[in-house]
């Protein structure tokens, strides 16, 4: 059993390799009630955020009661996954989730501040390598988590203030719609996770932004490119979703709007 979020399909694609029965966090929560499960192994598959989980995936490990022999994090990144794997175990144990396994799987980083899709998507990240050892780990039911080194920590302390003003970046950047290439196709609202978007009366996208994760489901998803940053981002016009999931993929697992 694996619990998985994604914003631009690399966590499912990720999580489709290790196991089939597999259930959306976004809509875990949507449940009322007492969220228990109960399964010989269990699993989350999350994107690293700043070194960290996303807040999501954090409120559901709250809220959450795992029965499980064998319980598992993993944590797909960009390119320096930091402490993710220290601090996923760590958090576990704060909300009393024992955990005992966690590793990462290095993808296309998402990341638009940084990074042109175009370019990311270029590079070869032995991402079905990485998998096949993953799924080796986990099958023999490997116990653990790999200590970061100083340059990880150094690049955690770098990036870690971020967190702390989510959901705008320390610098005030925010996640805005270009009214000028908004068709009104409501995407936007489908892919959000938290329920951020909705097409108003002027067919347009518009936001809340109080709620956001940063997760940039939104601008990566968007049809028409009209979804960006307040800053310029990389690449405008180079966007990324992995190759083996769909569109319709991630409003199933995002959705929390009615369709
Ligand atoms: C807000 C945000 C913060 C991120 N922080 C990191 C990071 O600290 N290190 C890293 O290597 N990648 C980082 N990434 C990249 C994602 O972790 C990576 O692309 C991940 O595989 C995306 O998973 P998904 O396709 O399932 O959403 C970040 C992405 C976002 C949107």
């Amino acid at each position: 059993m694996i619990f998985y979020f994604t914003a631009t399909g690399n966590c499912l694609a990720v999580a489709r390799e290790l196991d089939s029965d597999l259930h959306s966090i976004p809509q875990e929560l949507k449940k009322e009630g007492p969220l228990v499960y109960e399964a010989e192994t269990v699993g989350i598959v999350a994107p690293t955020y700043s070194g960290l989980m996303p807040r999501i995936v954090r409120r559901f490990l709250k809220r959450a009661e795992f029965r499980a022999d064998y319980f598992y994090i993993v944590m797909t990144y960009g390119m320096n996954c930091s402490v993710a794997e220290r601090e996923a175990v760590a958090y576990g144990e704060h909300v009393g989730v024992r955990v005992d396994f966690a590793a990462t799987v290095k993808m296309v980083d998402n990341w638009l501040f940084i990074f042109d899709m175009n370019e990311q998507t270029a590079m070869d990240k032995q991402i079905p390598q990485q998998t096949a050892v993953l799924k080796e780990r986990i099958a023999r039911r490997e116990k653990g988590f790999r200590e970061p080194d100083a340059q990880q920590e150094a690049a955690f302390a770098a990036v870690s203030q971020r967190n702390c003003r989510w959901p705008e970046m320390t610098d005030g950047t925010q996640i805005t719609v270009r009214a000028d290439r908004c068709v009104g196709c409501g995407v936007c609202s489908r892919v959000c996770p938290v329920g951020n978007f909705y097409v108003g009366e002027d067919k347009k996208a518009h936001r809340d932004f109080e709620t956001c994760e940063f997760c940039l489901a939104c601008a990566h998803n968007c049809p028409s490119r009209a979804i960006t940053l307040s800053v310029q981002d990389k690449n405008p016009e180079a966007r990324f979703r992995n190759p083996d999931v769909k569109l319709a993929d991630i409003v199933a697992a995002n959705c929390v709007r009615g369709k």
